[in-house]
């Protein structure tokens, strides 16, 4: 068995990747937390801002250095960056010895190999038509915990658990907002069959999951677009209805829908499915009419506000949060208070916000020139602000969980900053949750439990364990 280092940078996708990665390889390799005691790192990428990208290059950086001191090391860089860049980052960062993007992810095994042998740097950056094959290689006959150290794997985002069970029903994307990178990082929309997404979801609900996290750039454009190529069509609203079918699926979210393909039969879902999580994520991106018309967003705010007001009508429980861009080129003073506005109104319940970051090959930046681009100052000065309204309206969402009762999934025992140990898990809004209790191990192997919220931050609820 030979140590394996996967670095994994961006979203929730790049996770579901590394664990395909890793099951891939899960007969030669054997996962470990630091690329120190690796014999192979992989690095798998984001390109979605500026700030993400340049983070390849620091870690590539420190593994040139690393180099010297274990020469047969083998670095390998997969994802958005890899898909985007090619054979540069090669050109860059001449340690790297294969680049396999987004399509391509089971022709690692091979590579590693290869390099092993010494032979020629590989490039792959293909774009296949199919839904990649690995998927149905993945589902072997191990446990997944019996390969998979899920602390290991070294996220940013840190979505993964071992009772939530991330899968992809789609990739790609089909919609082109001006600002992003994504459609010609992922490439095309294409739904994937609803028997391959019923087999994971069977495998890993047997394997101790029992929540499950549909994935997708935008999951309810599922099958109205690249489904002629899927084998067995069936609209997003019904696949949720299958999921929800599935013996042992206790929780169903979804990430992300877009405000432009929700129905009347999506909305519907959340009264009809107790399943499903009173919880959504509605990207925004901005709250003025105008820049959505030019980040070609395809809606106007009045309608995300009536999505937001009917979702509340047939749930009104529900936590919504959101993705935010501040200092999109042009915007103004009033339209960026148009946003403060719309983010009071909405009273979300956690919000990811970010400065616009020019990328290659989008619209924005072919279409901007550098006087209409908004200056770093200002920009820095909105996100600010919004993060301090945000602030305020997250604590005082998670301020109503307190001397409540809820249900909270547990997901893995953590230290804190004070070297203490909590429970963390989280509640049906999906709101982050503490518990202290004597009882850890012991909860560790349950599976939702009562808890009681004792006080709340902007980030998390704190609570104690109910026994009834
Ligand atoms: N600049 C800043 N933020 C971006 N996002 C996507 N592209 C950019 C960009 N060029 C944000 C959007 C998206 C989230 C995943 O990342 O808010 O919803
Ligand atoms: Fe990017 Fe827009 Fe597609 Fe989301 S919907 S991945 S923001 S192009």
């Amino acid at each position: 068995m030979k140590n394996i280092f996967i670095k994994t940078f961006g979203c929730q996708m790049n996770e579901y990747d590394s664990e395909r990665l890793l099951t891939l390889l899960q007969k030669g390799f054997r996962s470990v937390a630091d690329y120190k005691s690796a014999d192979v790192v992989i690095v798998n990428t984001c390109s979605v801002r500026e700030k993400a990208e340049k983070k390849l290059y620091d870690l590539l950086g420190r593994l040139r250095l690393f180099k010297k001191v274990k020469p047969h090391l083998i670095v390998g860089v997969v994802g958005c960056v890899a898909q985007q860049e090619g054979e540069k980052i090669i050109k860059r960062a001449p340690i790297v010895d294969f680049v396999v993007g987004t399509h391509n992810l089971s022709l690692v095994p091979a590579l590693i190999a290869e390099a092993e042998e010494k032979k020629e740097k590989s490039v792959v950056v293909d774009y296949r038509g199919d839904w990649d094959l690995e998927v149905s290689d993945e589902l072997g006959e191990t446990p997944l915990e019996d390969y998979l150290d899920f602390n290991n794997i070294n996220t940013f985002g840190n979505f993964y658990s071992k009772t939530r069970a991330l899968v992809a029903i789609q990739r790609g994307c089909d919609k082109h907002c001006s600002y992003c990178v994504v459609p010609t990082t992922r490439g095309r929309e294409l739904s994937r069959g609803m028997s391959e997404i019923e087999r994971e979801i069977k495998f890993k609900v047997q394997n101790g999951a029992s929540e499950v996290m549909l994935l997708g750039q935008t999951v309810n454009s599922y099958v109205r677009v690249g489904g002629l190529s899927c084998p067995d069509r069936i609209s997003f609203e019904d696949l949720v209805r299958r999921v929800a079918d599935i013996q042992g699926v206790q929780r169903i979210r979804f990430m992300s829908p877009h405000p432009q393909d929700v129905t009347d039969d999506f909305i519907k879902l959340f009264a009809e499915i107790p399943k499903l999580c009173p919880s959504i994520h509605l990207p925004m991106q901005s709250g003025n009419n105008r820049i959505l018309k030019l980040m070609c967003r395809n809606y106007t705010v009045e309608r995300y506000l009536e999505i937001v007001a009917k979702l509340r009508q047939v749930r009104p429980d529900i936590a919504i949060t959101s993705d935010f861009i501040v200092g999109f080129p042009t915007e103004t003073e009033d339209e960026f208070a148009d946003t403060l506005a719309v983010i009071h109104d909405v009273q979300y319940s956690f919000l990811f916000s970010f400065k616009y970051s020019p990328r290659p090959n989008t619209l924005a930046i072919k279409k901007y020139s550098e006087s209409e681009h908004i200056i770093n100052d200002v920009a820095q000065h909105r996100l600010r602000q919004l993060q301090e309204l945000q602030k305020e309206l997250s604590l005082k969402f998670n301020q109503q969980f307190i001397g409540r009762e809820m249900q909270v999934l547990v997901e893995k025992i953590v230290y804190c900053d004070n070297g203490k140990r909590v429970i963390r898990g989280r509640n049906p809004q999906n709101i982050l949750v503490e518990i202290d209790s004597e009882q850890k191990e012991a909860l560790l192997n349950a599976t939702e439990i009562t808890v009681c919220g004792e006080s709340a931050s902007p980030f998390a609820v704190r609570g104690k364990f109910v026994n009834h």
